[in-house]
């Protein structure tokens, strides 16, 4: 149920920090990942090394680690979360949570976070049932946070009665609910989009191919701003070193026809979006064993035309997307080009990206992009390749929002 979600888990100073470690565990024996920022007073109950051993990830502890935060640790941890968790959180954590302070790494990525927040309390009965307490809960609870527990019995300090942190089963199930409602609020909840990304590899041999400049970067985040807009989304891929985006289906392949295939496997599908650099030709007749030179002579390589992924979804007249969407890339006559290889391929949007050698477009960040509709040429300003993906997300969700009211 937790497959490809991105739990951030802070783990604050309790007793029943011991049963964070557990917690690690479960949620990604349910797919989750887990990335963890331990307090300094949690570190006291639980080492760095067993939440890292445990997470699989480093441990992020320090507020003012310069290597982090040069690359905006702080803000990426809390952005790159589905869910943040604080388990244990202590009475002192939640006081902070309240009065909205931000004096180390933990405090400050929950000022940071736009995502959802739960916490699972655990203190001292008197402490939880203080005023002071008591207060900061109803503020958090009304600042939209979400509390779980905690529950009553035997407490770490010899009392009885409310303050135990509650159990990992009944915590995994709040995460559960609480994503699962984070998720069904999303523009594209219930959508399913269809990815291609990369370059296709066309075999000459078996050690020799025709490829093409692609890095994926541009379809790799573009699938994963579906995913994040809540869309159910797969992703075609050719070969990269793009790491795989969160909360995407990934089919990684060689060729254009592997591609093809791939792309009608995953059908049907509300949104399609052929990113991917296909190659448009192959060689006729791949050889078994490795070519030799042949005297100086090179050897003849007929070509033949590859299936086209974006024309063939645009015309099925099975399972057709609602929503098509190309690319165009070229190195002159960008509208015009674009314009006619609209109409050509019948996708319903396209969008132009100029691929001349020096604009970058082809492995870069940056991209600058001209969206064609039936409604004209859109110039959109240069954005990194992740703001060209939200900008393009945010409007498929508008596009699909007034067709289904
Ligand atoms: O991967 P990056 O380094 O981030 O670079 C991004 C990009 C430049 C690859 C990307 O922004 C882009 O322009 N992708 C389309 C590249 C391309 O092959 O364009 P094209 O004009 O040749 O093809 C037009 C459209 O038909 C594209 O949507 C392409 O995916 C699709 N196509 C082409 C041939 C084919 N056989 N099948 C296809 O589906």
């Amino acid at each position: 149920m937790l497959t490809g979600k991105r739990i951030l888990l802070i783990i604050a100073g309790g007793i029943a920090a011991y049963k964070s470690l557990d917690l690690i565990r479960r949620l990604m024996d349910q797919g989750a990942s887990v990335r963890c920022i331990l307090t300094k007073a949690g570190a006291e109950f639980v080492t760095p090394l067993s939440v890292s051993a445990l997470s699989g990830e480093k441990v992020f502890m320090d507020l003012f680690d310069l290597t982090d935060e040069s690359d905006m640790g702080h803000i990426r941890l809390s952005r790159e979360a589905d869910l943040v968790v604080v388990a244990p959180a202590t009475a002192d954590i939640m006081a902070k949570m309240a009065g909205g302070h931000a004096n180390d790494l933990a405090s400050t990525a929950l000022m940071a976070t736009d995502k959802p927040v739960l916490i699972a309390p655990a203190m001292n009965v008197e402490m939880w049932n203080h005023p002071a307490t008591q207060r900061n809960a109803a503020t958090l609870a009304s600042d939209g946070i979400t509390l779980v527990g905690p529950a009553a019995g035997d407490l770490a300090c010899g009392e009885v009665g409310q303050g135990r942190m509650v159990e990992v089963p009944d915590l995994i199930a709040a995460i559960q609910e609480r994503l699962a409602r984070a998720t069904a609020s999303l523009p594209l909840a219930g959508k399913r989009a269809l990815v291609t990304s990369g370059p296709t590899r066309e075999a000459i041999d078996p050690v020799r191919y025709l490829s093409n400049h692609s890095s994926g970067k541009q379809g790799h985040a573009i699938a994963a701003a579906l995913a994040a807009a809540g869309a159910q989304t797969t992703l075609v891929s050719g070969p990269t070193s793009e790491p795989d985006p969160a909360g995407v289906t990934i089919v990684k392949i060689e060729s254009a026809r592997d591609m093809l295939a791939a792309c009608e496997a995953a059908l049907p599908a509300d949104i399609a979006i052929c990113a991917a650099a296909v190659a448009d030709w192959r060689i006729a007749e791949e050889a078994g064993s490795k070519m030799k030179k042949n005297g100086g002579t090179p050897p003849p390589m007929a070509m033949v035309e590859n299936p086209d992924i974006l024309a063939t979804l645009s015309q099925a007249t099975d399972n057709r997307p609602r929503l098509v969407i190309g690319f165009a890339a070229e190195t002159n006559d960008l509208i015009d080009n674009a314009t006619k290889k609209r109409a050509r391929k019948q996708c319903d949007w396209i969008v132009a990206n100029d691929v001349s050698t020096g604009t970058g477009t082809f492995g870069g960040d940056e991209n600058t992009v001209h969206l064609v509709t039936d409604d004209g040429v859109e110039d959109w300003p240069r954005l990194s390749k992740t703001g060209v993906a939200e900008q393009l997300t945010s409007r498929i969700a508008s596009w699909l929002a007034d067709r289904d009211t």
